[in-house]
């Protein structure tokens, strides 16, 4: 994977993510954990090998294609990406209205979620009235509402503190448990230890092999 200015960010890095499995991607600042996992919804193409999403090789998906491989994804942006016009409550409603979902029960389900990351009282509130974890925990909200079929979360819990973190990753547990897959970025050695999960370890753009190359 290139960037325009920077060629060979990641290279050589092979991985089979089976349905339904929980993994993480770990490594230092600069390794390449967030590009990948940009690869993996779509944000970036390959410039060379080949990737494949739900079975399919995703330089011959269409652009409809491509739209619906992105609906069954749900990611947690490492910078959040909330819409600062919106409420938190119409931000984690957005995937839904992009699908036409906007039913009483669907409402309810965006309420629930509120509630469920501790944020039954912002709803009506603007991410820039909200701290850098109570932003996280909205984006994680809004990644969720969709039910995916995987979940991409780039370093979800780098901003609340290790209790908040440790409950966000029992819930991403509960979904795995549920059928989601669920891919984590994070360089907190911490976290990934008190959950028995494979890693993928980057260092400096390339897989280092299991139980090599401390971060
Ligand atoms: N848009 C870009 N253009 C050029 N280089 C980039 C771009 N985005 C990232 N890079 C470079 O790619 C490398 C990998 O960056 P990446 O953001 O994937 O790392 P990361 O493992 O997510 O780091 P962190 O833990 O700090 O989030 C870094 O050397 C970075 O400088
Ligand atoms: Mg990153």
């Amino acid at each position: 994977m290139d960037y325009p200015s920077r060629p060979g960010i990641i290279r050589n890095v092979s991985l089979n993510l089976p349905a339904g499995s929980f993994c993480f991607v770990t490594g230092p600042s600069g390794a390449g954990k967030t590009t990948l996992l940009k690869l993996m919804f779509l944000g970036l193409s390959p410039s060379a090998g080949r990737m494949e999403i739900f079975g399919r090789d995703v330089a011959e998906l269409s652009r409809d294609q491509r739209a619906y491989v992105r609906s069954r994804l749900g990611v947690v942006f490492q910078d959040f990406r909330l819409i600062d016009h919106m409420s938190i409550y119409d931000n984690v409603a957005l995937p839904l209205r992009l699908t036409g979902k906007d039913s009483k029960d669907d409402r309810d389900t965006v309420q629930e979620l509120l509630h469920w990351v501790g944020l039954g009282d912002y709803a009506k509130a603007r991410p820039k009235q909200l701290s850098g974890g109570q932003k996280q925990r909205a984006a994680i909200a809004r990644a969720l509402i969709n039910r995916p079929a995987v979940l991409l979360a780039d370093e979800p819990t780098g901003n609340v503190d290790d209790g908040i973190g440790l409950k966000l990753l029992r819930l991403f547990e509960e979904l795995n448990k549920l059928g989601t897959t669920v891919v984590v970025a994070t360089h907190s050695e911490t976290l990934r230890q008190r959950f028995d999960y494979p890693e993928f370890r980057l260092s400096q753009g390339q897989l280092v092999p299991s139980g090599q190359g401390a971060v």
